[in-house]
């Protein structure tokens, strides 16, 4: 297991350059096998979730290789074969394989795991959509099969906004004959980017970012070149950092539009910020105000951003108000910041919080990937010393942390225990 130890009280500044966005790049990889011959994907980021992908490509015969940031894959001697478990459940993401392997093959055999720790985290809607296209759908202990003789377009309406279903039926769709539409569609920039891979593909996808999307069936796709966008919780998770121990901060490589739910909520509680074309300066406050969060659908406030979130509102004067709206179970941070010092009630998919509260060092644990940014994000100014315990759940998706952290001035190093 790894651990992170940081040190607190630094102050950061210099610059942070944000890398591509690991819910991008986790659809992008998977519906690149859409093509029939190679397709090079640009900014990806060196996280554990894009190894875990690649490997259930190499597991389809699909060449992989990895250049820098770039990586160029090759499906054009791919085999439609059945995903395991030991492949399928090291990510969420790996049911896009469902949605690109059907648009393919008309077939997909795949164990995907049930629930996840932030919540029950069902897939009705991505089969919903499946089925709506002429699909059948078995499961047996966990065992996905799903299959059609053809794919015909179909409206579907999406009962929640949901990403992974937007994605899912826009891959399963872009092969389909006919028309699909897609009403109440999710609205993440992350959408749209997997659309403008699907076109430079051939597809013909169009409102891909709005609540209604619309693809036109085609034979085929190929191969092309396309860029991850930005990481908008990476940076955002930056900021935060940056906006509780941060000296003029420069969080770098971002589109500041993507991030406006949470800046707006920044200058509401008297934080200073610089927001440039592509970069944001940012600075710890000398009088920080508390404010409320409500966590929503894209463009609201991100659910992804409530836990680092909540630990600055530890730093606020007053009392704040966090209402989680998305995951039924997204506090699991907050035993462990009151551990440190916090003073946060938690009712149901609500939290309250009383600053400013000083911070002590703790031995911690990390309970997910947000949460472990929560707790990086305490232990960055908290007195002494803190232990993060199963930091694996943060390597999923904050790239090169430490040595990000590091160039700043934190004082933290990363550790394997037995
Ligand atoms: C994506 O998850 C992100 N993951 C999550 O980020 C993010 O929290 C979430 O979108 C919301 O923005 C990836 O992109 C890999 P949803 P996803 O389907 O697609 C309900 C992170 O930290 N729902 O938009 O799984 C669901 O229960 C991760 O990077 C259904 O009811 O989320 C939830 O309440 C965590 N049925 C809501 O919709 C379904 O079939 C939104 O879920 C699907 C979802």
């Amino acid at each position: 297991m790894k651990t992170l130890t940081i040190q607190g009280g630094q102050t950061l500044s210099g610059t942070v350059r944000i890398g591509g966005a690991k819910n991008s790049a986790v659809a992008l990889i998977p519906a690149a096998i859409l093509a029939s011959d190679p397709v090079t994907i640009c900014n990806v980021p060196e996280i554990t979730d894009i190894e875990a992908l690649s490997n259930i490509l190499k597991h389809l015969n699909v060449s992989v290789k990895r250049a820098s940031e770039s990586i160029v894959i090759d499906p054009s001697k791919m085999e439609n074969k059945m995903i395991t478990q030991e492949l399928s459940s090291k990510l969420r993401a790996s049911y896009y394989f469902m949605g690109a392997l059907l648009g393919k093959y008309k077939k997909v055999t795949m164990y995907f795991p049930g629930g996840c720790k932030i919540g029950e985290r069902p897939i009705n809607l991505h089969l919903k959509g499946f089925e709506a296209l002429g699909a059948t759908v078995t499961i047996e202990d966990n065992v996905y099969t799903i299959t059609a003789d053809k794919l015909q377009g179909a409206s579907i309406y999406l009962d929640t906004p949901s990403v992974g279903a937007t994605i899912n039926i826009m891959l399963a769709a872009t092969l389909a004959d006919g028309t699909t539409t897609i009403d109440n569609a999710a609205k993440e920039p992350e959408i749209a980017n997997i659309a403008t891979l699907l076109n430079q593909m051939g597809a013909k996808v169009s409102g891909a970012g709005t609540s209604m999307i619309k693809i036109v069936g085609v034979k085929e796709l190929n191969g092309c070149f396309h860029e991850v966008i930005p990481d908008r919780i990476e940076a955002g998770t930056y900021l935060i950092f940056g906006a509780l121990c941060g000296d003029h901060l420069k969080v770098d490589n971002i589109i500041p539009s993507h991030l406006e739910a949470l800046t707006s909520k920044l200058e509401e509680m008297n934080i200073p910020l610089e927001i440039g074309i592509d970069y944001i300066y940012i600075s710890k406050s000398p009088s920080q105000r508390s404010t409320n969060i409500k966590t929503l659908g894209y463009p609201g406030f991100p659910t992804d951003l409530q836990q680092p979130f909540t630990t600055l509102l530890t730093q606020s004067s007053g009392h704040s108000k966090v209402e989680e709206t998305i995951w039924e179970n997204r506090f699991m941070n907050v035993p462990y910041l009151n551990q440190m010092g916090a003073n946060i009630k938690v009712n149901g998919m609500k939290a309250t919080v009383d600053g400013k509260t000083p911070l002590h060092g703790e031995k911690v644990e990390a309970t997910d990937l947000r949460a472990g940014a929560s707790l990086v994000a305490a232990a960055l100014i908290a007195d002494g010393q803190t232990t993060i315990t199963n930091v694996e759940h943060i390597l999923r998706g904050y790239e090169e942390i430490v040595e990000k952290l590091t160039n700043v001035g934190a004082k933290i190093e990363i550790n394997e225990i037995d």
